[in-house]
């Protein structure tokens, strides 16, 4: 049997989860509201909240799991890509802890958990994982890529974008109409409300299987510029139309590439994750895209989307079985790919 710690500390959310072969015990993540007033994650403050939170979280994760921390088997831990400062959080805790149990431990790319979440069973009779080589759109506040899938260790980003990502589009138009931070669930929740025809924005033309967002958020913030020298309530009158026009133009350039993707390698089984992913639009998109096209579609519950601990450890599960260990010696990493 093997027994598994999840660490994740890569942004603003501490997470700890623990993983028994494969199938979730537990998954218990802290927000970190401080940044809301700041419209953006501060590093310095996130380092400091994830001081703050990372032994609570890990104890309670132990203690909904039922597990002694003499029961685990190795300890995982995000080992990057991130705010530097908040990896280092999770990785001195992760190197004290298995030095002190004496028990292995795994270090762990952010992108490839995010990937490999697919594979959390919620019980040992859960079968619904996807079968390789599957793609994977991995959508996110930091990424957008198209994520070739050949096994547990072996990926490669066929695809991604050569500026901003899915979410900082989502975000940053979000904020032009005056929306909380993060903005992407306020606009998924306004797009409900409005015609998706209604407003029509440009489309990058970039080669090959990549994505661009920034000349969508510039011709949003232009477009609303000239509307507001016209009628100075433009955007209250509109925003569930603005929404739902924003949202369909991200999905169309999202969904566009990807299917581009699907049909060149000839895969049907296509998987989506990170956060972008809990949008609503995006998964009506993929269901339609199942029955048009056949595709096997995998779109991860909720809370294994957004930043937790529980991909971290099923990444480190399937380490753990290639006997894949990292020294003490490790250091994390802000910036790497896959
Ligand atoms: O994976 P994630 O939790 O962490 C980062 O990589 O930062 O993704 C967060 C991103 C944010 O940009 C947020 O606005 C976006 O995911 N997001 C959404 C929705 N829920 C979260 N975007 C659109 N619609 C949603 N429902």
């Amino acid at each position: 049997m093997a027994i598994i710690l999840g660490i994740e500390s890569s942004c603003d959310d501490t997470s700890a989860a623990i993983i028994r072969d494969g199938v979730i015990c537990s998954n218990v993540v802290a927000n970190q509201t401080v940044h809301e007033q700041y419209g953006g994650v501060v590093p310095e403050l996130a380092s400091r909240a994830h001081q703050q939170n990372i032994i609570p979280v890990v104890h309670q994760a132990l203690k909904k799991a039922n597990i002694a921390k003499e029961d685990l088997s190795a300890i995982a831990f995000t080992r990057g890509p991130g705010l530097l400062g908040s990896l280092l959080v999770g990785t001195s805790f992760a190197k004290g802890f298995s030095t002190a149990l004496d028990i292995p431990l795994i270090d762990v790319n952010h992108l490839q958990a995010h990937v490999l979440a697919h594979f959390i069973k919620e019980d040992s009779d859960d079968v619904s994982q996807p079968k390789f080589p599957f793609i994977c759109l991995l959508v996110s506040g930091g990424n957008s890529q198209i994520i070739y899938v050949e096994s547990f260790n072996k990926m490669k980003i066929i695809g991604q974008t050569i500026d901003d990502a899915a979410g900082e589009a989502f975000d940053k138009c979000a904020k032009v109409m005056g929306l909380p931070y993060p903005g992407g669930p306020y606009v998924d929740k306004l797009a409900k409300l409005g015609d998706k025809d209604k407003f029509q924005f440009n489309k990058p033309r970039i080669a090959d299987y990549d994505y661009s967002f920034s000349g969508l958020k510039t011709s949003f913030l232009y477009f609303l510029r000239d509307e507001l020298k016209n009628d100075a309530d433009f955007i209250e009158k509109n925003k569930e139309d603005l929404s739902a026009s924003l949202q369909k133009t991200i999905i169309d350039i999202l969904m566009d590439k990807l299917r581009k993707a699907a049909i060149d390698y000839d895969i049907n089984e296509i998987a989506v994750a990170g956060g972008v992913s809990a949008n609503s639009g995006l998964r009506e998109s993929f269901l339609n895209h199942a029955q048009k096209y056949g595709w096997n579609i995998h779109i991860p519950k909720f809370e294994y989307t957004t930043d937790n601990a529980a991909m971290v450890a099923i990444a480190g599960y399937h380490k753990f079985l290639e006997n894949d260990f990292c020294d003490k010696s490790v250091v994390p990493y802000a910036r790497a790919t896959i």
